[in-house]
């Protein structure tokens, strides 16, 4: 479909100058085969590669190029790639004047970009414990989800056109986990969750995508896998995995069709905690009893990533799963960063006066005031990590800081308010929130300014 309005015109200049640029930064052949060593490798697995960022030159989306690059200070990072949010049916043939899923393939064509980085987000009843992202699917339209949503998006990436791109696929971002926090006994249940988990319309959808998806041999399948401050907790780390592992395995499913998972998707997790480690004591007493840690068995999204990788294969996926981390704002940077361990007084005074991730509660997720640009995307940075990558688009609002009305089924939720004082899901604590903010995925200049000045590594 040819679609070029104004502003994808410009950007494409833009971006054909970002080529030249990352040309010299990535785009060597590929000569990387799939170690695979797993006794089941089928075809489609072995036609894999093991990490698929690993030599290929990765899809600036010049939508949100142009956006960044617009804004003062913004062409440091405009050349960055980052997330395709197919977030409703519309926007896979593009929505008003924005570009399509076959715009941004043939886009990606162009570029000679080796991968592309998709969302796949809306499942029915989507953001069950929230209400920013609500979606447009009810709880029970799972036949809708099927037929009108991957079904059509499946037949897209299977074009033979697209056979040399890495299609990567983060898959629904949130729902799992929702599964299993946010239900039944549990103080942080809600009833739209319960809704989910009973009629099992995640589990379904989650396995159909990973099925039709992953039977496209090169779409690279990378479940999501929330963050530390969430599935780090011990009620929350094995029933987790046994959730993502039973939608794999839904309605005849393979483990097959998952090549890895994502951590810290659109969340402020801080990557690395310099200043404290998980094992450390203050007066006798172990930093899990910190108010921040709080049990938690985690400090920071990497290691987290990396057990929960293990958790993962003890589980039944495969040895060879890699994982990825949204580090595009986790940075915690600018000038309230610590330069050191906090006072050895307590554990509470050691681990808040050290502590990057300056949140008011690790369970704030809306527009968090302070945060910064994370890593910059990375291959292979660590192992068990495919890469670092930016997934949410910086610059792009987590959800409305007041009800505004609009018509993509997005809610207004309170923990995108700067004056609530919270819920069961972060301790009754103030949100943490910018204010001012639009609708989930509308730009929000002032928190890209702040993302900017706070990045870490700074720019
Ligand atoms: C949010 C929104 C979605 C948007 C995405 C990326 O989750 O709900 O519409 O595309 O963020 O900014």
């Amino acid at each position: 479909m040819s679609r070029t309005p104004s502003r994808h015109r410009r950007s494409r200049v833009l971006v054909a100058a970002l080529a030249t640029l990352l040309a010299t930064t990535g785009g060597t052949a590929l000569a990387v085969s799939d170690s695979g060593g797993s006794g089941d490798s089928t075809t489609r697995a072995a036609a894999r590669v093991d990490n698929p960022y690993v030599g290929a030159k990765p899809y600036v989306n010049p939508e949100w190029s142009a956006k960044a690059a617009a804004e003062p200070g913004g062409d440091a990072i405009a050349d960055q790639p980052t997330g395709v949010w197919l977030d409703r049916i519309a926007a896979i043939e593009g929505a008003g004047d924005s570009m399509g899923l076959r715009d941004h393939l043939d886009e990606a064509v162009q570029q000679g970009a080796g991968v592309i980085q998709l969302v796949i987000y809306n499942l029915p009843g989507r953001d069950c414990a929230a209400l920013a992202s609500n979606g447009e699917l009810g709880p029970t339209e799972i036949d809708k989800y099927k037929t009108d949503y991957i079904d059509p998006i499946a037949e897209i990436l299977a074009d033979t056109k697209y056979a040399n791109l890495r299609i990567v696929t983060t898959v629904e971002i949130d729902s799992l986990p929702n599964l299993v926090t946010n239900t039944g006994s549990r103080p942080t249940a809600t009833p739209e969750c319960d809704v989910m988990k009973a009629n099992g319309n995640y589990v379904k959808g989650v396995g159909y995508a990973l099925r039709e998806l992953g039977a496209v041999p090169n779409v690279y399948n990378y479940v999501d896998a929330g963050h530390h401050g969430w599935i780090g907790w011990d009620d929350n780390f094995a029933a987790s995995a046994q959730v993502m592992h039973q939608a794999a395995t839904a309605d005849g499913g393979s483990v097959d069709n998952v090549h890895g998972f994502i951590t810290n998707t659109a969340n402020y997790s801080a990557l690395k905690e310099n200043n404290f480690k998980i094992g450390d004591n203050v007066n006798g007493r172990s930093v899990r009893e910190s108010k921040w840690v709080d049990w938690n068995r985690s400090v920071d999204e990497l290691s987290f990533a990396q057990s929960f990788r293990g958790q993962l294969v003890s589980t039944g996926f495969r040895s060879d799963i890699g994982m990825l981390i949204d580090t595009s704002r986790n940075g915690w940077g600018g000038t309230a960063r610590p330069a050191g361990p906090g006072a050895t007084t307590d554990v509470n005074t050691y681990v808040d006066g050290g502590r990057y991730d300056r949140r008011i509660h690790i369970g704030n997720w809306c527009n968090q005031s302070g945060a910064g640009l994370g890593e910059r995307p990375k291959t292979a940075p660590e192992a068990g990590i495919d890469a670092y990558v930016w997934i949410k688009p910086p610059g792009e609002s987590d959800g409305a800081s007041k009800e505004i009305p609009n018509d993509e089924g997005k809610g207004f939720d309170r923990m995108c308010d700067p004056t609530y004082e919270g819920n069961p899901r972060n301790g009754f604590n103030p949100s943490g929130a910018l204010p001012d903010a639009p609708i989930s995925g509308k730009w929000f200049s002032a928190q890209f300014q702040e993302l900017l000045k706070n990045a870490y590594p700074a720019l």
